[in-house]
């Protein structure tokens, strides 16, 4: 199956209560043959209102971040772990986790990036479990490069604070801008 396939089944899921409060779903987008995939939590209200992801706040500090980085949008797959907006940007519920996260799962598989790069703790999470690695807290692994070798995938895994979060506490800001810092050496060197 390809990209845009899995896109149009998205458009049309009702796996989980979120799309009774949706204007659109947000499958998330960028080239299948992306090296990196960049994975937020959820939809907000602008994302909601054009269906692309990271239009708000926090995607314009998404791209200053990305060009820390040396990377364009158009380089990178950008999505979530959960495709429809949660009502007013309320935490996304475990079940709508796992309801939506086979759509993750075969945008993974599609893409098999060199590097996956998560935003945000639901996120950290999702992959913590998937690459089964040890779970841990975001302040204490975040910018941290893990090496993921699974029998179904080998690559790199970066869990990343939540661009978002710096829009609120400044100090997170600095350490968020220091983490993309030392990505854009990682990526430089072995991506
Ligand atoms: N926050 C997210 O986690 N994802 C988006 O697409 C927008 C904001």
């Amino acid at each position: 199956m390809q990209l845009d396939e899995i896109a149009e089944q998205i458009l049309a899921c009702r796996r989980c209560p979120l799309h009774q409060h949706r204007t659109r779903p947000v499958p998330g987008e960028g080239p299948a043959n992306a090296k990196l995939m960049l994975v937020g939590e959820a939809p907000g209200r602008f994302e909601d209102k054009s269906g692309k992801p990271f239009v708000g706040a926090a995607g314009k500090f998404l791209d200053e971040l990305l060009s820390i980085a040396g990377l364009k949008r158009s380089d990178v797959f950008i999505g979530n772990v959960v495709k429809c907006r949660p009502p007013n940007n309320r935490d996304p519920l475990e079940s709508e986790i796992k309801a939506c996260s086979p759509w993750l799962d075969m945008q993974f598989n599609v893409i098999r990036p060199r590097l996956v790069v998560s935003l945000g703790r639901f996120s950290m999470d999702f992959f913590l479990e998937k690459f089964a690695l040890p779970k841990k807290n975001i302040s204490e692994i975040h910018g941290q490069v893990f090496k993921v070798d699974t029998l179904m995938w080998h690559g790199y895994f970066v869990p990343m604070y939540h661009p978002a979060a710096a829009l609120y506490r400044g100090n997170v800001k600095e350490e968020q801008i220091n983490d993309w810092k030392i990505l854009a050496d990682f990526i430089k060197q072995r991506l």
